[in-house]
């Protein structure tokens, strides 16, 4: 099964990612797929059958929810048939994307966030008229899973980018500012991304892209003001489980008293 379609209370990650574009103001979703990942295509599509069934059932509320989903926003899909990284995923949008900004979206990243975070992104483009990465300040022993910039703020958590390195080590990296799975770019990118090279683990890197088209223009990055998790990694997935659970009013209750006994019971063990 598709890591994205883990559910997280009871919507897969990708729908969060998802609601977030839509809820910021993107009206067409182009979804980077591969072999093995059309349940997370599938579950955006109308299923008819459900619907009736729903319907014939009287489940007024299931069926709301049912067809929320499919009628979120426009979604066309790319697939990408080999692991060419984030760069390579990005550039095989282009005939999709055209000439406009776009933002990329990863869905690992949840984010909750008022405004939502690919907003905020939106906010700043529309006063510096320039690509605008989001970044979030991490320990610097975690430095190393994410690209790093180095940047001159401009207040408010804002900066403009003097530099970017993807995954440094804790003593090359320029500072402590990671880029997080959102961007708002402009199409100029897909150009510069045609010719950049697979890095050591034969990978074409989105920074590498970013790197090169500074060259060219102004870059700017956006500390985005919410609460982010790393799906990807177990930990941050139970994490943004029990984060997004505490927030169901439905479940809120019984789940923290049912924790609270846990943890009592478990004392020592963990
Ligand atoms: C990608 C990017 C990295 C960024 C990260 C955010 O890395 O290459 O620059 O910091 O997403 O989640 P990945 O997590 O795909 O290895």
């Amino acid at each position: 099964m598709p890591k994205e379609m883990l559910p997280l209370v009871d919507k897969p990650i990708i729908q969060y990612a998802v609601e977030e574009a839509v809820a910021s103001g993107i009206e067409q979703i182009v979804m980077v797929t591969a072999r093995g990942k059309t349940a997370m295509v599938d579950h955006f599509d109308v299923d008819v059958e459900l619907e009736t069934l729903l319907e014939d059932r009287g489940k007024l509320e299931q069926l709301a929810a049912v067809r929320h989903v499919s009628a979120l926003a426009r979604l066309g899909t790319v697939r990408q048939g080999r692991p060419l990284g984030l760069g390579h995923a990005v550039c095989i949008t282009r005939d999709l994307v055209g000439e406009q900004p776009f933002a990329v979206v990863l869905g690992d990243d949840v984010i909750d966030a008022e405004p939502p975070a690919v907003r905020q992104l939106i906010d700043l483009f529309d006063r510096v008229q320039g690509p605008v990465l989001a970044v979030e300040r991490v320990p610097m022993d975690q430095v190393g899973r994410y690209g790093v910039i180095d940047a001159e703020p401009l207040g408010d958590g804002t900066y403009r980018i003097r530099d970017l390195v993807e995954k440094p080590s804790r003593d090359e990296a320029p500072s402590d500012l990671a880029i997080i799975g959102r961007y708002v770019l402009t199409p100029d990118i897909f150009e510069v991304l045609a010719g950049v090279r697979e890095d050591r683990t034969g990978e074409i890197q989105l920074t590498s892209g970013l790197r090169e088209l500074l060259r060219q223009r102004p870059i700017f990055a956006c500390e985005v003001q919410g609460t982010r998790h790393d799906t990807g990694n177990k930990l941050g997935f139970l994490k943004a489980t029990v984060y997004y659970a505490l927030k169901r009013p439905d479940v809120c209750g019984p789940l923290a008293a049912y924790m609270r006994r846990l943890l009592d019971e478990m004392d020592g063990h963990c």
